[in-house]
């Protein structure tokens, strides 16, 4: 058993596994998007196909790796805050930074791009998150409730 500081193994291969799928189905995309433009369509085509079914092996590492009983829509705005934020002011600055140094103009374009539309996107996720703070309040106590009934309604049976 792994104890709780260090991830499980299969968790860390499962993020792997979805990030190499979620790759698979950009890439797919963009080589459809290529083929398409320079007329071949049967190969557009089986990138689009394909791309679609990458989508779906990404969802079912996201089954086991945010489970659905534990992922609340204020818990998803949650994780996307925290990658979003990460993004525009960790790794892309990092990113940029390095490409600066190495005197890569068109990266440290790109980067600067991304840090702009990350932190739009973080704060746009914010913004959903607060407006909606009153009703995935009142959607918690009602879920709170419903625990306790159960709760309740199991320890009667139990004590029956
Ligand atoms: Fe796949
Ligand atoms: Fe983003």
């Amino acid at each position: 058993m792994a104890s709780q500081n260090t991830p499980s193994v299969t968790i860390t291969n499962l993020e792997s596994a979805f990030a190499g799928e979620s790759m698979a189905h950009i890439k797919y995309r963009y080589f459809a998007k290529l083929a398409r433009e320079a007329g071949a369509d049967d190969v557009a085509k089986i990138f689009e196909d394909t791309a679609d079914q990458e989508v779906m092996h990404a969802f079912g590492h996201l089954d086991l790796l945010y489970p659905k009983a534990q992922l609340t829509p204020a818990k998803s705005l949650e994780i996307a805050i925290e990658g979003e934020t990460y993004e525009y002011t960790e790794m892309y600055p990092k990113f940029r930074h390095l490409a600066v140094e190495e005197g890569n103009q068109a990266a440290v374009a790109e980067f600067d791009e991304q840090i702009a539309e990350s932190k739009e996107h973080a704060e746009n996720f914010k913004r959903t998150l607060e407006k909606a703070a009153k009703r995935f309040a009142a959607l918690a106590k009602v879920e709170e409730r419903h625990a306790n009934h159960y709760r309740d309604a199991l320890e009667a049976l139990n004590a029956g």
